[in-house]
């Protein structure tokens, strides 16, 4: 079981508070001056990742001060309670052990007394001979061809996963066409099917509990069109594979559970894509680079398990989100990659954190009077820097920020990846140094202006700086380079949420809207007037029914 402590109790907090005060009046310059060996203390290189922390607004002391609030949150006690198999996801009575799935070692993980290893081996060597069945042809369309598409049909975890990585990892790709529908809007799928023939796609349904309202209703109008080409129900079988853990109602919807890759309930949905879920990333970039995926998240689950704390790069990342959060009033977090392949992980991450932490009641259900999970969110470099960084370096809103880049692009193009890296380098610096009045006086006296437009001018030029980022800096995104740096940020938001106090796991606060999007349905089957909501409610379902 967790511990559940409430960490504005615990005598690191106290001293936080008191040690804030000292750290909000010094800036970041002046911690760089006071320390030559700042970058060397505050970075860490693990694997083939730089992760350079010392552009945060803190210093040996502030440090130290988190590294004890988690000890005095038990946190090395919720690490072992992870990774050992409790039911820590109580509000679900599941475990929580996406780290099996990429368990390379296959060190025995018991669920209820029973090793999963073997089960999550069987799944993998059945992917692994489906995979290759597809890509190398082996596997044939009810008419003899050879699959050329594939449609994922699902939604969340069951999407944003396998979407995110595709897209970050589209130069290992293999002939494979992947094709992604999540939305209900029906112009999804309709817009994904006007691109793809019956004979050569392959639809691959994902649904963990296989009754995501609009997944299965996706994926009856997918097997509609299938059929409605000329194709029989007895080739659904070629055409059709489900990942799920529902083996009953994948039956019901006419898939052969031959036909089915199988997960389970200690996999929860936003940590899904190293399950049966990553079917599509396996068959998009090939099932050794999908293990190679797995092998850099278990280098991750190995060091966060195993590294003292002052060293853990998910314990001191999640840390410094907590210091901006709970202590300086940071409302978000942007994830900025410079990288245009990574152009959906703040996307992904925006379930992975936001699902996970976005609670406010805590461990012992009791409503919270602090602030818990940040918005995430984030766009590609350079594009964001021409969008709303403005904000980020003059508004203000203090946004602590994650900036990403690989050292080797995969597209080397005359200048492009050293310009885009000198962005990359050039952000952090100027969020950190800003601009003072008196370097804006003297670039406005060299440009030529006088003492009065220097004076009326000066002040809208200044950038205050002192605003923390992270740099990450990889090598060369690659399978497993990503894998790493996923994991990381994976067990980054299990660190948050145990010193928050609260359940990372279950995701209730997605419940209330889907209820009553089931009741409205049916009311919006006949003309007649609706009354039995609020005057808003009602009154937008009726202009609905008369434009529609
Ligand atoms: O949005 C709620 C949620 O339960 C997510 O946690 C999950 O990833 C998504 O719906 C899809 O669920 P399923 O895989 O069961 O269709």
């Amino acid at each position: 079981m967790l511990p559940k402590i409430d960490f504005t109790t615990t005598t690191a907090y106290k001293y936080l508070a008191d040690h804030f005060i000292t750290i909000n009046e010094t800036s970041l310059k002046d911690l760089f001056t006071q320390d030559g060996e700042r970058f060397e203390k505050f970075s860490i290189l693990f694997e083939d990742i730089l992760i350079d922390f010392s552009k945060n607004r803190i210093n040996d002391t502030t440090l130290a001060l988190l590294i004890q609030l988690a000890n005095e949150c038990k946190l090395d006690e919720a690490i072992k309670a992870m990774y050992g198999g409790d039911k820590i996801n109580q509000t679900e009575d599941r475990q929580v052990l996406h780290i099996a799935l990429r368990n390379q070692g296959n060190k025995a993980i018991l669920v209820d007394g029973k090793d999963v290893m073997p089960d999550v081996n069987a799944v993998l060597s059945k992917m692994e001979k489906f995979s290759n069945a597809i890509i190398s042809e082996d596997w044939k369309g009810y008419t003899g061809k050879a699959i050329t598409d594939i449609v994922n049909i699902g939604i969340g975890g069951s999407d944003l996963g396998p979407v995110m990585v595709t897209e970050a990892l589209k130069a290992y790709k293999t002939r494979l066409n992947l094709h992604f529908v999540s939305n209900i809007d029906g112009t999804h799928l309709a817009e994904t099917l006007k691109g793809v023939h019956p004979e050569t796609t392959l639809f691959l349904v994902a649904s963990k509990t296989f009754t995501t309202q609009e997944t299965m209703t996706n994926a009856h109008s997918a097997r509609e069109w299938f059929l409605n080409s000329g194709a029989k129900t007895e080739d659904i079988a070629k055409h059709f594979a489900a990942l799920s853990t529902n083996a009953k109602d994948v039956s019901a919807f006419g898939i052969d559970t031959e036909n089915m890759f199988e997960f389970w309930d200690w996999v929860g949905g936003r940590y899904s894509l190293w399950s049966a879920i990553g079917l599509s990333i396996s068959l998009g970039i090939g099932f050794d680079n999908f293990k190679q995926l797995l092998a850099g998240a278990h280098a991750s689950d190995e060091h966060f398990q195993n590294t003292p704390l002052e060293q853990n790069v998910p314990v001191i990342l999640g840390l410094l989100g907590i210091w901006y959060i709970n202590f300086f009033g940071a409302e978000t977090q942007a994830i900025l990659p410079y990288d245009q392949y990574m152009h959906r992980f703040a996307a992904y991450f925006q379930q992975g954190d936001m699902e996970s932490n976005g609670k406010h009641v805590d461990r012992n259900g009791n409503v919270v009077d602090y602030e818990t999970g940040p918005v995430i969110w984030g766009e590609p470099g350079t594009n964001g820097q021409h969008a709303f960084y403005q904000l980020i370096h003059q508004g203000t809103k203090l946004i602590p920020c994650d900036f990403i880049a690989p050292a080797q692009t995969l597209n080397p193009l005359g200048d492009h990846h050293p310009i885009l890296l000198s962005n990359y380098f050039a952000q952090t610096e100027a969020l950190m140094n800003g601009k003072s009045q008196e370097e804006v006086e003297e670039e406005l006296k060299k440009a030529g202006k006088s003492e009065s437009e220097i004076k009326e001018l000066a002040p809208f030029k200044v950038f205050d700086g002192n605003r923390p980022t992270n740099s990450i800096l990889l090598k060369k995104v690659t399978p497993y380079s990503l894998g790493t740096l996923i994991a990381l940020y994976e067990h980054k938001i299990f660190v948050q949420g145990i010193i928050w106090n609260i359940f990372s796991f279950d995701q209730w606060g997605v419940e209330l809207g889907k209820q009553l999007a089931q009741k409205i349905q049916p009311e919006l089957k006949d003309d007649a007037e609706v009354t039995s909501h609020d005057s808003s409610t009602n009154g937008l379902i009726n202009q609905y029914k008369s434009w529609r």
